[in-house]
Parts: structure tokens; C-alpha cells; sequence
């Protein structure tokens, strides 16, 4: 297989100069404004599948921003991979924290990625990642051809609950039938220690509108008399977790699976640096639910947060003003058996409990999605382990995952296929912040590994049927 690893060195300029022009397309899919660039950046994928010899090709357009698809069916015989990615990307504010232009891309070398960095909004989450999936194809194409069937889905809406995708695949299962689906969108533990993600948290995102006065007030004339939307707003929120760092809402631990020892164990075997990760963060101390350890908490426990937090005067100066209204948006990362939709409520009834007199609230219910954990004693996992071995010399770790990909649960329920989760980005690589990039090597080692994925996957397919 040294082929694929000197086809792909050879052609390393071209690959990276046809996803510099991916990452220049603005393709920010909760931004209205961007709407054509959406539909330009489902345009060029569409084109790149079409270059490989992908059949069937199409835009398929729902009630939102479109799902790219293509095919290549060789023998109805052998296994069927289904690949899924978004070419949707997050908002870029804070623009003024950006050291250039995201939707210029550039390549900068790093501390951690001497050979060069790819910095743009969307080159690591997720355009830079679903990519290395066109990239590999064309590698298997160029050589022996594909090992098996293939199948794309590429999609516009991730970063914003895939909702329509929702839909799509529930009314496509014969389209999307497959044995196993294969995602880059996550993450490894570092450049040298590869890993595959057996779990990602599930997620409920709400929002609170707190409403006193029925306008803003002078706070001297009434400070003192009337409940303050903002002073509400911060009791609740800071009655939402207890002195263990634990969430308060009753109900909101009932259904969590306790680990095992041996999870825990397992768990305490990969490797993590706490001062590392302090550092990479600048933090002083790490902080978080008593009893479990950092990457515990980061993967197996659930969390609550605030996003965002606003209302009253926040411009130059000072105005001394009581405010009318006071707004947040939270999110709960869930884990194996919350169910989001009941989590939501169960936040949405203790909210309305303990909004204090003098004010009223209005808990509006965003979009969420159920965790995943994948088994490891799968072909699937099998092959990938296999392919990273073969790239990295390195046994991959089986990690979860904080993060949350909704859509992933919802294939193994309508699908009825498991997910491999061979992501290669780094946590260093900033994704949805400013300055997100992703390691060229990254980049290139993905594209070899994901090709080596498919030949491990058809062989251990045919020894296992
Ligand atoms: N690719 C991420 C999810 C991710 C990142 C998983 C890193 C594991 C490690 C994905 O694009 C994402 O950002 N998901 C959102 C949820 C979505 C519904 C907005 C998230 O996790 O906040
Ligand atoms: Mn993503
Ligand atoms: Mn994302």
C-alpha cells in the first residue's frame, strides 16, 4: 500500500488547492445571507463526485439548505459504506479575533503542526474532514479501484441540528441502505496517538426569556423595589448546579448509566495530560463534578452550560438602567439513555418552578439529539483499528467524545447501521472559534487512512459472512 501513500504525497499541492477552494465558499448555514454560498459549496462537492465517476449525482433539495449525493454501486454482492459529513460551517464571530480573512485559507506552521497548519472557518469541522473521504476515494479509484460500494451523503444543516436531514433519511432508507456508515467530524488524541470515537453526547439546547418591568427602568428611582430580570436570571442559573458541581434539576440523573469500574478504568488508561490540557486553554484549574475525573466528565457525565448570556445596557460608558428583560441560551450535553426531548422538559418545569416572583419566564425548546456509543467488537471497528495501526504503527484508543453529532443516533434507529467514528482533528485545532485550522499531516494521513479503511472493511467483511 505504499502506492497510496506516494500517490497522495504526489499529489498533495492539487488536493490542497481543491479544498482551499471548499473552505473559500462562506458556507455558515445559520446565516441567512449565506444561502447561495451554501448552495455553491453543495455545487462544487456535487462536482467532485461527479469528476470520480460517482453515479447518480444529485442536489437533493429540502425544506432547508440542500444534501449533496452520489453513489458508486459495483456489486450489489459485496458491502456497502455510507459516507456522511457536513460542508456547513459555524458563525465566524469573533470576527476581530481572526488573524486573517476565515474564508481566505492559508497554511501556517504551529508548535504542534511543524509542517504547516491549514487555517480557515470549516478546515478542521467539517469540510477539511469529509474531504479526506473524496480525496481517499479518488486514491482507491487511481489504483485498484474501490474494494466495495460506496454511498455519499454530505449535508448543510449540521451545524444547526439537521433537521431536514431528519427527514431525508427517513424517507430514503432504501437510497441510504448500507453496512456500515463511516464519519470524519471528530476528533484524536494527538498527532502520534491515533484513536476512534466509540461515543458522542447527546444534546438539549434551550433558551430563557425572563421578562419584569414592562420597561426599562431608571435604577435609582426603583432599584431596590422590583425583581431585575438580570438579578433572576443569574440566581437561576447559578442554582442550576449544586456545591458538587452536580445539576440540580430533579429528574435530570435518573436515567444516566453509571460506568463501571472497568470503564473507568479503561477510561484512565488513555492518555491525558491535565496540565496540558490547562495549559492549551490557559486555565489555573480545571473545575467540574465531584467524584470524576476530567476526561470523565468531558465524555461519560453530563454537563449544562451557558452559551450566552444578555439584556440591559452593554454599550460605551454607563446608563444607569433596570432592565426590562433578560435573555440566556443553555446546553445540556447528554449521555447514553437521557433522552433529549424529555431532558427538555424536565429543564423547561424546573425553570418554571424556580422563576422567583416579580418576574415571568419563556423557555423556548431549540433543537437536540440523542448521544452514540458504538461497540468496538465490530468488523467496523476492527477495519479502522486495522487501517490506523497500518498508518500510525500505533493501536488506536477507543475515546467518547464531549461533542455531538444529533444525526448519528438517528441512522442507527432509521438505518439500523452502526457508525465509525475516524476523526482526525486535534483539540488544539480551535474548531468553531477563531483561527480554526487543521494539520496538513492530518489531513494527508486521514486521506491514507480512510483508503486503507475500506480494503480492511471488505476483507474482514467477506471472512465474517
Ligand atoms: N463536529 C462537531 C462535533 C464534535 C466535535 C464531536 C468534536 C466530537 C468532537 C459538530 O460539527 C458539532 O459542532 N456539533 C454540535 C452540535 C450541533 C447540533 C450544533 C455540537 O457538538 O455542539
Ligand atoms: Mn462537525
Ligand atoms: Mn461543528
Amino acid at each position: 500500500m505504499e502506492k497510496f501513500k506516494n500517490y497522495i504525497e504526489k499529489n498533495k499541492d492539487r488536493f490542497l488547492d481543491e479544498l482551499f477552494e471548499l473552505l473559500k465558499i462562506p458556507s455558515i448555514s445559520a446565516v441567512s445571507e449565506n444561502k447561495s454560498d451554501i448552495r455553491s459549496a453543495a455545487n462544487l462537492i456535487k462536482e467532485h463526485l461527479l469528476k470520480l465517476g460517482l453515479n447518480n449525482c444529485e442536489i437533493c433539495e429540502t425544506k432547508g439548505h440542500p444534501i449533496v449525493y452520489g453513489e458508486k454501486i459495483i456489486d450489489s454482492n459485496l458491502p456497502t459504506v455510507l459516507v456522511y459529513g457536513h460542508y456547513d460551517v459555524q458563525p465566524v464571530d469573533p470576527i476581530e479575533l481572526w488573524n486573517k480573512d476565515p474564508f481566505e485559507p492559508y497554511i501556517k506552521k504551529t508548535k504542534i503542526h511543524p509542517e504547516g497548519a491549514i487555517f480557515a472557518r470549516g478546515s478542521c469541522d467539517d469540510k477539511g474532514q469529509m474531504f479526506m473521504h473524496v480525496k481517499a476515494l479518488e486514491v482507491m479509484l487511481k489504483h485498484d479501484g474501490i474494494p466495495c460500494n460506496v454511498k455519499f451523503m454530505i449535508e448543510g444543516e449540521e451545524e444547526v441540528g439537521s433537521d431536514n436531514l431528519e427527514i431525508f433519511v427517513k424517507n430514503n432508507k432504501e437510497k441510504l441502505s448500507n453496512d456500515i456508515i463511516l464519519v470524519s467530524d471528530t476528533g484524536m488524541i494527538s498527532k502520534n496517538i491515533p484513536s476512534i470515537t466509540t461515543g458522542l453526547r447527546g444534546l438539549s439546547y434551550m433558551e430563557l426569556e425572563i421578562t419584569g418591568p414592562n420597561r426599562d427602568l431608571h435604577s435609582g428611582h426603583y432599584g431596590g423595589t422590583v425583581a431585575n430580570p438580570i438579578n433572576m436570571l443569574s440566581k437561576m442559573i447559578a442554582s442550576l448546579h449544586d456545591s458538587n458541581n452536580r445539576i440540580t434539576i430533579p429528574g435530570f440523573y435518573d436515567k444516566v448509566l453509571e460506568v463501571t469500574e472497568d470503564e473507568r478504568k479503561e477510561t484512565s488508561l488513555i492518555p491525558f495530560n491535565l496540565e496540558e490540557f490547562k495549559d492549551s486553554i490557559g486555565i489555573n484549574s480545571e473545575y467540574g463534578e465531584l467524584g470524576y475525573s476530567t476526561i470523565e466528565r468531558q465524555s461519560i457525565r453530563p454537563a449544562l452550560d451557558v452559551n450566552g448570556v444578555w439584556g440591559g445596557y452593554i454599550d460605551e460608558g454607563s446608563k444607569t438602567v433596570l432592565p426590562s428583560k433578560a435573555f440566556a441560551k443553555i446546553s445540556m450535553r447528554l449521555v447514553p439513555n437521557q433522552n433529549w426531548k424529555e431532558i427538555s422538559s424536565l429543564f423547561t418545569k424546573h425553570i418554571k418552578n424556580i422563576t422567583p416572583k416579580g418576574v415571568t419566564v419563556k423557555v423556548r425548546e431549540h433543537h437536540g439529539g440523542e448521544p452514540y456509543v458504538a461497540p468496538t467488537d465490530t468488523i467496523g471497528f476492527q477495519a479502522a483499528s486495522n487501517a490506523y495501526e497500518d498508518v500510525f504503527k500505533l493501536k488506536p484508543f477507543a475515546t467518547k467524545d464531549g461533542g455531538s453529532i444529533p444525526i448519528i443516533a438517528l441512522f442507527e434507529k432509521e438505518l439500523k447501521s452502526k457508525t465509525i467514528l475516524m476523526g482526525f482533528g486535534l483539540d488544539s485545532d480551535a474548531i468553531h472559534s477563531p483561527n480554526e485550522h487543521y494539520g496538513v499531516s492530518n489531513f494527508l494521513l486521514g486521506i491514507e487512512t480512510i483508503s486503507k479503511f475500506y480494503y480492511q472493511f471488505s476483507k474482514l467483511f467477506k471472512t465474517n459472512s
